[in-house]
């Protein structure tokens, strides 16, 4: 047995064949047109398997990410497609996998790791923590569009760079190039729902499924909150059924509107975080509150622990996972009452950090 290590070129074939047959046994299409810019020779530096004389018997895929947000500008590295053949589970292969992930993501100056799974409790063995926000509304019932002058359609042909203007006027996305937008528009079981100006531009998108995942989902959107309000409209209509759309929390606007309407809501996570190179998080976390006028925060990481807070309104934070969600979120800095209001005030000037990964960059 041999690894963790990158595959060699020669091998991405035998690799992508180990994923189809473990994690997509019943899609038509390779589990690589899902992950257009993870599972691809361009980021085989990234990927990771152990294997013995013939074949691979585990993988996982590291996937850098740079989000930009109002404040800071974080490296993400987004990790995906672990999987363990059957005969060679529980020996530790997949831990062994993850954690040189996260050796790479720290090598490459990543502040944070991040994946999407339901096995909580095999990623919390390993530091992750559910954390982030994630805000999602059941559409339940049709209602009226506000604005009556766009038109509206389901082809798929729609230009890259269309959708790429709407995206870049996100507060919150990562660096994407138009080409990589045209790939992600490629991905099977994916409905691209537009709307259109009556002069012919691109007003308002919405996507929905993702390969086997995100069916009933629209996972990316973009557009004045009026004409995604109208597009949402026209696909419960044309759907004749409930919905839902994905939501990062800081989209306040939006939200607001959707909550007049007849809709369940539903509070989440982002995903299960880890933190990767804490200090150099810390330190664009610290000069975002001095660029608000805030300079006596203080956020260190001891052996054991963690001093956090502002002035002299500190306090000591044992768990890692707990960090992870005093940064960002889900945490309500009034609600736990350990800090002063005037701590909470200025705290809330940056935090939590209104981190989001729109639905193609998952993995
Ligand atoms: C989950 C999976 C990747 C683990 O691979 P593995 O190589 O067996 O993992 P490791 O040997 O490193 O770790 C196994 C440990 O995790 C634990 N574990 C496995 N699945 C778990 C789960 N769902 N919840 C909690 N712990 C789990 C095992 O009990 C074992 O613990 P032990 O070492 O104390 O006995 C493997 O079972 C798999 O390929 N599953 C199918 C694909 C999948 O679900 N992938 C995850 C997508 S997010």
């Amino acid at each position: 047995m041999e690894g963790p290590r990158s595959p060699r070129e020669t091998e991405l074939p035998q690799v992508l064949d180990f994923l189809n047959k473990k994690l997509r046994s019943e899609a038509p299409w390779s589990i690589a047109a899902e992950y257009p810019t993870a599972l691809t020779p361009n980021n085989l530096h990234n990927m990771r398997i152990i294997a013995d004389e013939e074949r691979v018997l585990s993988h996982a895929v590291l996937k850098p990410l740079i989000i930009k947000s109002p404040h800071v500008i974080f490296k993400v590295g987004a990790i995906g497609s672990v999987v363990t053949d059957d005969q060679h589970r529980g020996q530790g292969l997949s831990t062994t996998v993850i954690n040189d992930c996260l050796k790479s993501a720290q090598e490459q100056s990543c502040d944070i790791a991040i994946l999407w799974t339901d096995l909580f409790d095999f990623y919390r063995r390993m530091g992750f923590e559910l954390a982030g926000n994630e805000v999602s509304f059941v559409i339940e019932d049709n209602f009226e569009m506000p604005i009556t002058n766009l038109s509206f359609s389901t082809d798929p042909k729609v230009a890259p760079d269309a959708i790429y203007r709407l995206y870049s006027s996100h507060s919150v996305n990562s660096v994407r190039t138009i080409e990589e937008t045209r790939k992600f528009l490629s991905i099977p079981q994916t409905k691209i729902y537009t709307a259109w100006e009556p002069n012919g531009q691109l007003a308002a998108y919405a996507i929905e499924g993702k390969g086997i995942d995100l069916g009933g989902y629209i996972h990316e959107w973009g557009g004045s909150v009026p004409k995604l309000l109208s597009l949402l409209s026209f696909i419960r209509a044309k759907k004749g059924q409930p919905f839902t759309i994905i939501c990062p929390k800081h989209s306040q606007n939006l939200i607001r509107e959707l909550q007049t309407k007849s809709v369940t809501m539903n509070n989440g996570f982002l995903g299960m975080i880890k933190f990767v190179n804490f200090d150099q998080l810390a330190g664009k976390i610290k000069r975002s509150f001095r660029a608000e006028g805030v300079a006596d925060i203080v956020l260190e990481k001891h052996p054991n622990h963690y001093v956090f807070g502002i002035g002299q309104d500190l306090y000591t934070i044992n768990h890692e996972t707990d960090m992870v969600r005093l940064l960002f979120g889900p945490m309500d800095y009034r609600a736990i009452g350990i800090f002063k209001e005037e701590t909470v005030q200025k705290l809330e000037k940056v935090l939590p950090l209104p981190l989001w990964v729109w639905g193609w960059d998952s993995i």
